[in-house]
């Protein structure tokens, strides 16, 4: 390849915009003609594509958000719109291009390496629900986020001896109540990806306040509901009335952590390179650490498995 291009599609997530700037800075690095979509799939579509240099990916590496800016666009599913995409690269001489996004944004990859565009997925969501990755970007600031938040509950919960219910981002995957939940010493942490028994966790809840507990976190991913109608049954089965907080879309912004902008940097450098080299049709990934390529049609066929061993430990640490 020599000139690639890079979008960002789907939910933002933090450091996305450090992923973009490896990918333009490596490009230019290795010598390619580097070019940028704005809007994701929609701004392929509508030819809204501009070229970029060393200095266009200036003082972004520590902001929320995307520069590119992100769409969900339902006229790319179609493949009228995926020839029309993949028309404005080719007329530009654009041979590759690498798609920051999650599930449904390799979708769209795949696609357009079955038109013969090159290209490499590179996983941007907080949701964590990517396969053949251990981590995705955005993951590690959206669960400091939610951290943060419960240590802030505890203090005016453990005053009054009160119970919360906290609802975070995860349409269906439970990884951010996972690990805020294990972080951030909740009691309880209920997962579209487990069954669960809210007799049992009411019961729970009362007979840990009567033994003085003065506290009680539940986390609620929002695959399994909305935390509003999870604390209703709790008060009806227990008489407690845990308050309700759902954190919604603070997740999803602020400063990037260190974790995901060295994760960012480590996987856009490492998409160029693989297109250098003649790969296509690939998602990148981090498995133990290791940089990991995998077929893109494998990614979007398969589901993520959950960690039961760490919700095993979180259960054992909550009682
Ligand atoms: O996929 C990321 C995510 O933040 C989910 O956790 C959440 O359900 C969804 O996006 C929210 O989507 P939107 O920003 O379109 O409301």
């Amino acid at each position: 390849v020599k000139k690639i291009a890079v979008l960002t599609s789907g939910g933002d997530s933090q450091g996305m915009n450090a992923a973009v700037r490896a990918v333009v800075r490596s490009g230019l690095f290795y010598g390619l003609e580097v070019f940028a979509v704005q809007r994701g799939y929609a701004g392929l579509i509508n030819d809204d594509i501009r070229e970029m240099d060393l200095r266009s990916v200036g003082d972004i590496i520590q902001r929320g958000g995307t520069i590119l800016q992100t769409a969900r666009c339902k006229e790319f599913m179609t493949l009228e719109g995926q020839q029309k995409g993949a028309e404005n690269l080719r007329k530009r001489g654009i041979d590759g291009l690498v798609v920051i996004g999650g599930d449904g944004s390799y979708q769209g990859a795949n696609k357009l390496s079955q038109l013969g565009i090159k290209t490499m997925g590179l996983p941007g969501t907080i949701d964590n629900d990517i396969p053949y990755t251990d981590l995705t970007i955005g993951f590690d600031t959206a669960v400091s986020i939610v951290v943060d938040a419960v240590n802030k509950l505890r203090d005016t919960m453990s005053s009054h001896e009160r119970s919360s219910v906290v609802e975070v981002m995860g349409r269906h995957s439970g990884d951010i109540a996972l690990y805020a939940g294990l972080a951030s010493g909740a009691e309880t942490i209920l997962v579209p990806e487990v069954p669960f028994d809210l007799d049992e966790v009411a019961s729970r809840m009362a007979s840990n306040f009567e033994q003085g507990k003065r506290h009680s976190i539940i986390l609620v991913a929002e695959g399994v509901g909305k935390g509003e109608d999870i604390a209703n049954a709790i008060t009806e089965r227990n008489g407690i009335e845990p308050r309700v907080t759902v954190l919604g879309h603070i997740q999803r912004g602020g400063a990037p952590t260190h974790n995901d902008r060295v994760l960012a940097g480590r996987l856009g450098d490492f998409a160029v390179r693989k297109l250098i080299e003649g790969e296509s049709g690939k998602a990148c990934g981090i498995i133990k650490g290791e940089l990991v390529l995998t077929d893109i049609g494998t990614v979007v066929n398969s589901k993520k498995e959950f960690n039961m061993e760490l919700y095993e430990l979180a259960k054992r640490l909550s009682q």
